[in-house]
């Protein structure tokens, strides 16, 4: 049974009863008006606008590029659609990291400009006075380890993280701190399912994994990877639901031969 009527609204205070009464949360990304129309008709609980836009929607190799007036932009989009889904939205980098009053400045022009619901960053105990700053402006924030793309450079490389005991120990530590500061939720990214399961296990919030194994309390993919829009991108932890880029192609190819040989407009196709 699940804890919300179907056309009630997803708040925070759901997605933590929905916690409590062990119903898993899916969560989705999305960055435009038709496909969080259609995500949201489907009824997922959270719709994340991530900063993977930049990725998926711009073309760059990382997250880092994505500006905060193109983070609303996508986001503005996102909440025109959606009826009853959370709408949270990620802080881009370079919009929270200089200290705690950029953080609630960015934070509130993602509110008001988009009319979004929650949003999202990324870091630890490095973080944990802007996160205090934010909520205590009204602004629900949701926390991100792990694998932390706006850290690309640091890392080196997108494999997974925390598998040696000092990195997972502080993992652990931060995801208190996070929970402490008072977020609501936390994503966990790319790292032992064994760890994921212990932070779940510990924290009161609700813990959402991307690579994270099964036993967290809910799922988050970023939707181009799950319809097969993103060509090549074959993680070991995607479902991929569909192949659209095939799907895409084929139809394309089908247009572009009806046009040259006449086909398309026929008679019925005109005034
Ligand atoms: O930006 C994003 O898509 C994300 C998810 C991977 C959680 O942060």
């Amino acid at each position: 049974m699940s804890v919300h009527k179907e056309s009630k609204r997803i708040t925070t205070h759901t997605l933590h009863e929905m916690k409590s009464k062990k119903e898993k949360i899916a969560m989705l990304t999305a960055y435009d008006y038709s496909t969080a129309l259609i995500l949201d008709e489907a009824g997922i609980d959270v719709l994340l606008v991530g900063d993977s836009a930049s990725n998926v929607m711009a073309g760059h190799e990382t997250t880092l590029p994505i500006t905060l007036d193109q983070m609303i932009y996508h986001a503005s989009a996102v909440v025109r659609a959606v009826k009853r889904a959370l709408v949270v939205v990620d802080l881009p980098f370079g919009s929270y990291q200089g200290n705690s009053k950029e953080a609630l400045q960015s934070s509130i022009r993602i509110m008001k400009e988009s009319g979004a619901h929650a949003v999202k960053l990324e870091g630890g105990a490095e973080v944990k006075e802007s996160i205090e700053r934010i909520i205590s402006a009204g602004v629900p924030v949701m926390g991100h380890l792990g694998l932390t793309p706006q850290s690309i450079y640091k890392f080196g490389t997108y494999t997974v993280r925390a598998k040696e005991q000092a990195e997972a120990t502080k993992l652990i530590e931060d995801a208190k701190v996070l929970q402490q500061a008072g977020c609501f939720a936390l994503v966990l990214e790319k790292i032992p399912a064994s760890l994921a399961k212990l932070v779940a296990k510990e924290l009161t919030i609700p813990v959402i994994g991307i690579g994270a194994g099964a036993d967290v309390d809910g799922q988050v993919l970023v939707v181009n990877d799950l319809l097969g829009l993103t060509k090549g991108f074959k993680p070991r932890f995607l479902r991929q639901y569909l192949n659209l880029f095939e799907e895409i192609n084929g139809a394309v190819k089908s247009y572009i031969k009806d046009v040259k040989t006449l086909d398309f407009p026929n008679e019925k196709e005109q005034y």
